[in-house]
């Protein structure tokens, strides 16, 4: 393994930081919806903003060197007109400075979920105005950090964020509308290769890339149909982004498909020129599961996922009505609380696919489960997280061996933090916060566990 492969663990601003209206950072999509809803939210999370330094020492001593996180752009700008927020720019100079202070390389995400609600009240990735603000933006953050950060990101997850905020509903703009979930996803394509383009005029150091929730699709059987549907999946769970953002090409059967039904007019030719020109330098895969699919029998599209933390109680199904339907349940496997199966294979399968497509350096950006735990204890025995990274690492060996150019590791989270419409009783850190009693730091025994996996490596 190489010395510079990258092994750490990942966070995301909403997720961590809090301060969630200190230092004139504006309010983001998330502060308003939780608040309006009343619902357990990021306000303090992790309190990251005033302990980052202790979280970085701890990256330190649990022998990493990466993190990966992202900056909030409501923190940086801080109105529609684009002024700076300098005490928002100050503050990632302190959190870039203490990364570089323990050795620990900066891995850094534009944007992961926090649109400014000033954006969001403007109609969001519906509106096309927002694209362009998105690359002001981006240029604002690669002219502040650009001798402190090598390596960049533009959106972490499009799928998921669009299909929850614009199909599913569970998240923020909470719609459930296929036509605009159509006009925000191209928006967001398009926002990204213009990060891109803002990135390479600016002939700034370093390489960029997207991140995308990976999820390789497997079908029940070899039958033709299932293949069709299997086609009909990955276009909506992967093919979208990645031919999008790494080929610069929106696949054509999909486009052809939905121009049946939904109105195509927002894509532009010179936009699409851009999409072409502007492709990223490298793919961040976060992998948690694959989709396994059978063919389209009956039924409108359904989409249901669990929130509930209670095995089958969530029923979580996936139908796109014509197009596929999502098997949610294969005896062979086990699956957590969240219904989330646990399948590692995937991992390998899918780098070795993604090889073959893209020939594109990869990171895997994110990996982990999410459990229950008692943070109150003196250690955290988290064999099972153990178990899971243990046996997704050798999926990721066995993909390198196989000739897959896989460049880092981020586990996620780096220490426990607050996961969306779960709140913070789903865990996935290495390190313990006790969310209850000061926000009390705690390593877990995964965080050893890995620490010493890094150490053999380097052996
Ligand atoms: C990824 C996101 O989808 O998965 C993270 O990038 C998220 O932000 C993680 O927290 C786990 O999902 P969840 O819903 O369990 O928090």
């Amino acid at each position: 393994m190489s010395d510079k492969f990258l092994w750490g663990g990942a966070s995301a601003s909403y997720q961590c930081e809090g301060a969630w209206n200190l230092d004139d950072k504006a309010e983001s999509m998330w502060d308003h919806y939780l608040h309006e809803e009343g619902l357990e939210n990021g306000d303090i999370a992790s309190d990251h903003y005033h302990r980052f330094e202790e979280d970085i020492r701890m990256m330190k001593e649990g022998g990493q060197n990466a993190y990966r996180f992202s900056l909030s752009w409501p923190r940086i700008i801080k109105n529609k007109a684009g002024e700076i927020n300098e005490k928002g720019i100050a503050f990632y100079h302190r959190l870039l400075d203490a990364c570089h202070t323990y050795g620990i390389e900066p891995f850094v995400t534009l944007y992961h979920w926090d649109l400014p609600q000033y954006w969001e009240d403007c109609g969001g990735w519906q509106n096309e105005e927002v694209c362009e603000a998105f690359e002001t933006y981006a240029r604002v953050c690669f002219d502040n950090f650009h001798e402190k950060v090598n390596h960049w990101v533009t959106f972490n997850e499009p799928k998921w964020f669009i299909a929850s905020g614009y199909l599913i509903g569970n998240y923020p703009p909470c719609r459930q509308d296929p036509q605009a979930m159509i006009h925000a996803a191209y928006h967001v394509m398009y926002a990204s290769a213009l990060g891109v383009r803002a990135f390479r005029q600016g002939k700034y150091p370093g390489t960029i890339g997207i991140v995308h929730s990976f999820t390789p699709v497997n079908g029940v059987d070899d039958t033709v149909n299932t293949r069709i549907a299997m086609r009909y999946a990955d276009n909506y769970c992967n093919n979208w982004i990645l031919d999008t953002a790494a080929k610069g090409e929106i696949p054509v059967d999909l486009l052809s498909e939905l121009s049946k039904t939904y109105d195509l007019s927002m894509i532009k030719p010179a936009q699409l020129q851009i999409i072409k020109d502007y492709t990223v330098d490298f793919l961040g895969l976060n992998y948690y599961s694959r989709t396994l699919v059978k063919p389209y029998t009956e039924g409108e599209t359904t989409f249901i996922v669990n929130n509930s933390g209670k095995q089958g109680k969530g029923s979580s199904k996936v139908i796109v009505k014509g197009w596929f339907e999502q098997v949610m349940h294969d005896p062979a496997s086990t699956y957590t609380e969240w219904d989330t199966e646990i399948y590692p294979k995937g991992l390998k399968d899918g780098l070795l696919e993604v090889k073959k497509k893209y020939n594109l350096p990869v990171y895997i950006t994110e990996n982990g489960i999410g459990m229950y735990e008692d943070v109150t204890v003196k250690q955290v025995e988290d064999d099972y997280r153990i178990s899971f990274m243990k046996d997704h690492l050798q999926a990721m060996h066995e993909a390198m061996e196989a000739g897959a150019d896989v460049r880092g590791y981020f586990a996620w989270s780096s220490f426990d933090l607050y996961s969306w419409k779960n709140g913070c009783e789903k865990r996935y850190g290495l390190v313990a916060v006790d969310f209850e009693n000061g926000l009390q730091r705690k390593p877990k025994k995964s965080y050893y566990w890995f620490k010493n996996m890094i150490e053999q490596q380097k052996s």
